[in-house]
């Protein structure tokens, strides 16, 4: 998805990095252990369950939760048998039920997507006409793409509630949901604020598109919190073979940036305000995005005593210096570091200014 800071483009030059100065692989019979401590996308831990380790994740954010629970806890093709009446009842969907190459999964989005709009609490509060009271009505989905995103978020908590999904199905659905608005949001990137025009494809009609599912045989975990406070809960039960850090660079906190998206996964009605409709996300801050306190809460990090290698993603433009991550890292063990030129993220970029260096640490524990 389209997120600051996903890593996906730099998975697999770490991967060759840890394969190349640790010889670091999975083996089916003895999977090595990956921490994605701030799994944003879940990029990084897809990309490591792919390659067959057991994955361990968590985020700050709810709807980061939602990706993790369907990516990397999730690790099978979802069944829906608790939908067959449903699918098989709905007419609009009596002609694909004969064609076997359709998946349950496909039947069930196409079923969402035909559902006749309900408005909601995206409508009444993000959209032009449910916003109209406002000096500033709200543009961050039409009025039909908003109405829409309601109606499939409610259809899936009713589902939940009935238990007619299970727990995974319902992740699914909830990420399924998230992957596909944010290509209809009339936003450059983030949420903070909204265009005053119309991007032309905020304007195309919202279709859920299918996930990819990671099957395994492998246990993965996944967490919504500090990651900090997770790590410490599993140290004395487990030693990791890889903690992957991937902290905020700057100031910009990553809650109000998201907020609607958060707003969507949780579908809480919460008081919002300002012209952006921001939820409150105090609980949600992060000390990483503080030069105070940023440089204490990684040294927190190196102490504990519940890993053999710490991976650190970071770039040149970051709120702590190389030099100082130097002095806290090289005393650890090993320290391999490589650095990168890498594509700006779009809402960023000024013209000429389009790549940054991301900087990467693995430490080997002595
Ligand atoms: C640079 S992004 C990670 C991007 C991710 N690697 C990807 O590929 O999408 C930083 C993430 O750290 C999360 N975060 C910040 N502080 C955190 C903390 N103390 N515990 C858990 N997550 C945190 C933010 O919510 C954000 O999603």
């Amino acid at each position: 998805m389209r997120f600051i800071g996903n890593k996906e483009s730099l998975s697999a030059k770490i991967y060759a990095l840890l394969l190349k100065h640790h010889s670091i692989e999975s083996h089916p019979k003895f999977p090595q252990s990956f921490f994605d401590m701030f799994a944003g996308s879940a990029s990084m831990g897809k990309f490591f369950k792919a390659k067959g380790f057991q994955v361990y994740s968590c985020d700050l954010l709810y709807f980061s939760f939602c990706l993790q629970k369907a990516y990397i806890q999730n690790n099978q093709i979802p069944t829906f048998q608790g939908l067959q009446s449903i699918i098989q009842s709905s007419q609009n969907l009596a002609d694909s039920l004969f064609a076997n190459d359709i998946s349950p999964y496909q039947k069930v989005l196409s079923f969402l997507d035909s559902i006749p709009a309900q408005k909601g609490f995206i409508y009444h509060h993000y959209a032009p006409s449910g916003s109209k009271h406002l000096a500033q009505p709200r543009m961050y989905f039409s009025d039909e793409n908003a109405a829409k995103i309601d109606t499939i978020r409610m259809q899936i908590e009713t589902w939940k509630q009935k238990q007619s999904i299970n727990e995974n199905e319902y992740f699914i659905l909830l990420t399924t949901l998230i992957e596909s608005l944010s290509f209809y949001a009339n936003v450059a990137g983030v949420y903070a604020a909204f265009c005053k025009k119309w991007d032309k494809r905020a304007l195309k009609p919202l279709t859920l598109k299918e996930i990819e599912i990671f099957p395994s045989d492998i246990k993965h975990f996944c967490a919504c919190g500090d990651s900090i406070e997770v790590l410490q809960k599993i140290e004395s039960k487990q030693v990791l073979d890889i903690l992957y850090l991937d902290p905020p660079y700057n100031h910009r906190q990553y809650a109000p940036n998201y907020h609607l998206i958060e707003t969507i996964a949780k579908y809480d009605n919460p008081k919002i305000k300002g012209v952006a409709g921001l939820r409150d996300w105090q609980h949600q801050k992060s000390a990483f995005c503080n030069a105070k306190t940023a440089l204490i809460e990684l040294e927190k990090i190196t102490k504990l005593n519940n890993y053999k290698h710490l991976v650190l993603s970071y770039n040149s433009e970051g709120i702590m210096q190389k030099a100082q991550i130097d002095e806290l890292l090289n005393p650890l063990g090993k320290v391999i570091f490589e650095s990168f030129a890498y594509p700006r993220f779009k809402s960023n970029a000024k013209d000429g200014d389009k790549y940054i260096k991301e900087y990467v640490w693995i430490v080997q524990k002595a």
